[in-house]
């Protein structure tokens, strides 16, 4: 393999290095190339810039290959659990017996959000949406967790992971519970991670809610198939905010907004808003493929293609079948599980999907678990961001881990005005033209 790159510019020739993954992804490396050439790169969406190193997760989007930590997603998901799992993802391998059973333990310990912190649910309106809630949270139990560590070694980092991977589950069922106009259910140390946000989210005050092992299972593999996803929207968002040393509470929160757009996380409520629509007007999914194909209709088909896969995405296969599955097993019929399934065959025999290799995303699917499951459709994404944060802490650690880590601080091409000068009030355009005639 080449090991340099040439590239010849204003007549001279320059040398950039190549790097290479350990999976043999190249990327040419232009750290220089500003230094050097007085040029910069422009790649919109980043479509083709690598942001950093990562050990955490690899993506074969070509192939539709997902690991963690090197172990196929498949294997993760037929074999773990969602806490393991993060661990994995966390601490870059699977945990023994011992400290698996020592970070339970510590998820157990911190699963309760200081009291003062109920107080903060008074003030958003019942309309606020629960991932406007979940970041405002999750950036507010910063303030009550003591002494704040960027160093992702210490013994107070282990604390501030379990706070976080904990108190997101207790938060996201608060918020629900709140806006539902119910009362908080508090969690039980007895509960397993899982069961225990079930238990919050659906218990009464005088009556438990009945945990069904399906239903536990088909939550945390929903879970465990979103903790992790290398560069994405909102993991990127989480290592740009690191990258300037804030805290990890904050830069969680940040990682959650960026996750709440309908092009990323929101994906998963949007496809089952398609799919009601679709449902409510009749159409057997036909005219909605006519729609999604026809850029002037605005409308696209959700839970469709991805920046990375070019094939079907490995997530998406996975809770596909465990959609059937539960499906199966706990009688239920649902008809927008019936239009999905016309549409996906629909859409991946068309021209314009195949043509522009569009698949199912992990998200296609997901909503009709959740909606199998109970869960409400504005509290989808907040599901998904709870699985997604062993993600962001691991690339947190990761970024505060290396030493050679700089503040993430992209350029641009400028596009405005060239020099331009001061006008007083008086001069512009519409202005009076004086303080008198300004009355
Ligand atoms: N429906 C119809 N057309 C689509 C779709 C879709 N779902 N997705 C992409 N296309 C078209 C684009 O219009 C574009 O067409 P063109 O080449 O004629 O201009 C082409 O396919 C390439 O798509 P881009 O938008 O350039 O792909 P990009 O990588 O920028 O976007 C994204 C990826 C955002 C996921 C996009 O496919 C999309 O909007 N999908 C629907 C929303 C969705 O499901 N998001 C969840 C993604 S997974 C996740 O974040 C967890």
């Amino acid at each position: 393999m080449n090991n340099e790159a040439k590239l010849e510019l204003d007549g001279k020739t320059y040398r950039l290095p190549i790097v290479e993954g350990s999976e043999g992804e190249k990327a040419i490396d232009v750290s220089n190339l500003r230094s050097e050439t007085g040029y910069i790169t422009l790649d919109d969406g980043y479509s083709n810039t690598g942001s950093c190193r990562s050990q955490i997760t690899f993506i074969d989007g070509e192939q539709g290959i997902l690991r963690y930590r090197g172990i196929p997603i498949e294997e993760i998901a037929e074999k773990s659990t969602f806490v393991e799992t993060a661990y994995l993802i966390i601490y870059g391998r699977l945990p023994n017996r011992t400290e698996l059973k020592g970070f339970s333990d510590l998820l157990t310990a911190h699963q309760n959000i200081h009291e003062d912190m109920k107080y903060h649910f008074e003030g958003f309106p019942a309309t606020a949406h629960p991932m406007a809630i979940l970041s405002a949270m999750i950036n507010a139990s910063g303030c009550f967790a003591s002494n704040l560590q960027t160093d992702g070694n210490s013994s107070q980092f282990e604390v501030q992971v379990a706070q976080l991977i904990s108190q997101v589950r207790t938060i996201a069922a608060f918020s629900y519970r709140k806006a539902s106009g119910r009362p908080i259910i508090y969690p039980k140390a007895s509960y397993k991670y899982t069961a225990n946000f079930l238990h919050m989210l659906f218990s009464n005050p005088y009556e438990d809610y009945e945990l069904k092992p399906e239903v536990v299972r088909a939550l945390d593999l929903i879970f465990l198939l979103h903790a992790d996803h290398e560069q994405n929207c909102s993991t990127a968002t989480v290592r740009m905010v690191a990258s300037s040393q804030a805290n990890l509470f904050a830069s969680a929160a940040s990682g959650v907004c960026a996750l709440w757009g309908p092009l990323h996380g929101g994906a998963n409520q949007a496809v089952v808003e398609m799919l009601e629509e679709i449902h409510k007007s009749g159409d057997d999914g036909s005219k909605f493929i006519d729609a999604a194909k026809d850029k002037a209709s605005g409308k696209k088909l959700m839970g469709f293609g991805h920046r990375i896969y070019k094939n079907y995405d490995p997530r998406a296969k996975i809770i596909k079948q465990a959609c059937d599955n539960l499906l199966s097993v706990m009688h239920v019929s649902d008809p927008l599980l019936d239009i999905a399934k016309k549409l996906e065959e629909a859409a991946l025999r068309e021209p314009y999907f195949v043509e522009r290799k569009l698949y199912p995303n992990v998200d296609f699917y997901s909503g009709i678990i959740m909606r199998a499951l109970g869960i409400p459709l504005e509290m989808f994404t907040v599901i998904f961001a709870i699985g997604r944060m062993p993600g962001w802490i691991a690339n947190y650690r990761e970024i505060t881990a290396d030493a050679k880590a700089r503040i993430y601080r992209p350029r641009q091409i400028y596009i405005g005005p060239t020099i331009n000068h001061y006008v007083p009030m008086h001069q512009r355009p519409g202005s009076p033209k004086s303080q008198q005639e300004a009355g």
